[in-house]
């Protein structure tokens, strides 16, 4: 198995840029360096990983890239990485990434970088699974709230809670899978929140494993005091 992971970091931040001095989350500045970093160094510990793409806002891809070369140098990630840009929407961001991916890729790990507490033990789990044949796999937790169906302010109906999980990032695919996948939801102009939609979408099985309870998205103001809580730097 040539696995590569996907780092997303090509969105704008629009919840967070007014608490984060209008930097995009993530760059903000954590344990010296930027908030994507932390999801590379933790990635690059998992051996079974051959390599990175980093995916950049192409208004900040040679800074970011810059950025990247001198922390490799001093802090040596260990494994390859290549950049690419991103596009509008998240999707297009991640069909840009595995366009950058090399030839002898066969799965790939799709990751936020707005996702930093990620822990090997979860990449693992993964794997394992992705080595065991799956075309598809996505970290999930229990939902504790109770969810409802709404329309305006009106409810529609209640899904049963113990059918319901959260989902998180990494998710793993086989690449070929993957990228046949997003070429379809491309053709068809199909809107999506994640990957692993875009497997359900072509009737591909996606399977799950245990998410892990601190690997939290950062995403509203609100959630920087996480980042305060694990060293964060200032924000510049
Ligand atoms: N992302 C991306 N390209 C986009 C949009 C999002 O690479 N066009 C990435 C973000 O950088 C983030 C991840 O996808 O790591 C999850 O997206 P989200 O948390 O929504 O981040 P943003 O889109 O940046 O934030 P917001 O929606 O508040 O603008
Ligand atoms: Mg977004």
């Amino acid at each position: 198995m040539q696995c590569w992971s996907i780092i997303l970091a090509a969105g704008s931040g629009s919840r967070m840029a007014q608490a984060a001095g209008g930097v995009k989350k993530q760059f903000i500045r954590w344990n010296g360096a930027p908030l994507f970093w932390q999801s590379a160094v933790t990635l690059a510990r998992v051996a079974r990983l051959h390599g990175l793409v980093f995916v950049f806002p192409p208004s900040d891809m040679e800074e970011a890239r810059a950025e990247l070369e001198d922390l490799d140098r001093l802090r040596g990630l260990g494994l390859p990485w290549v950049v690419a840009e991103g596009g509008e929407r998240r999707q297009d961001s991640v069909y840009n990434g595995l366009m950058a991916l090399p030839e002898q890729c066969d799965t790939v790990l799709v990751h936020d970088a707005a996702r930093p507490f990620l822990s090997p033990a979860l990449v693992n789990r993964l794997l394992d699974a992705l080595q065991d044949g799956a075309g598809g796999v996505i970290p999930v937790l229990p939902v504790t709230d109770t969810i409802k169906v709404v329309t305006g302010t009106h409810v529609v109906s209640t899904p049963v809670r113990d059918t319901l999980r959260a989902v998180q990032t990494p998710q793993g695919f086989n690449r070929a899978t993957l990228s046949t996948a997003h070429q379809a939801c491309r053709a068809h102009g199909w809107q999506v929140t994640d990957d692993a939609l875009v497997l359900e979408q072509a009737g591909i099985p996606v399977v799950t494993v245990a998410g892990d309870p601190q690997n939290h998205k950062i995403t509203h103001p609100e959630d920087l005091a996480m980042l305060g809580n694990r060293e964060r730097d200032t924000v510049d």
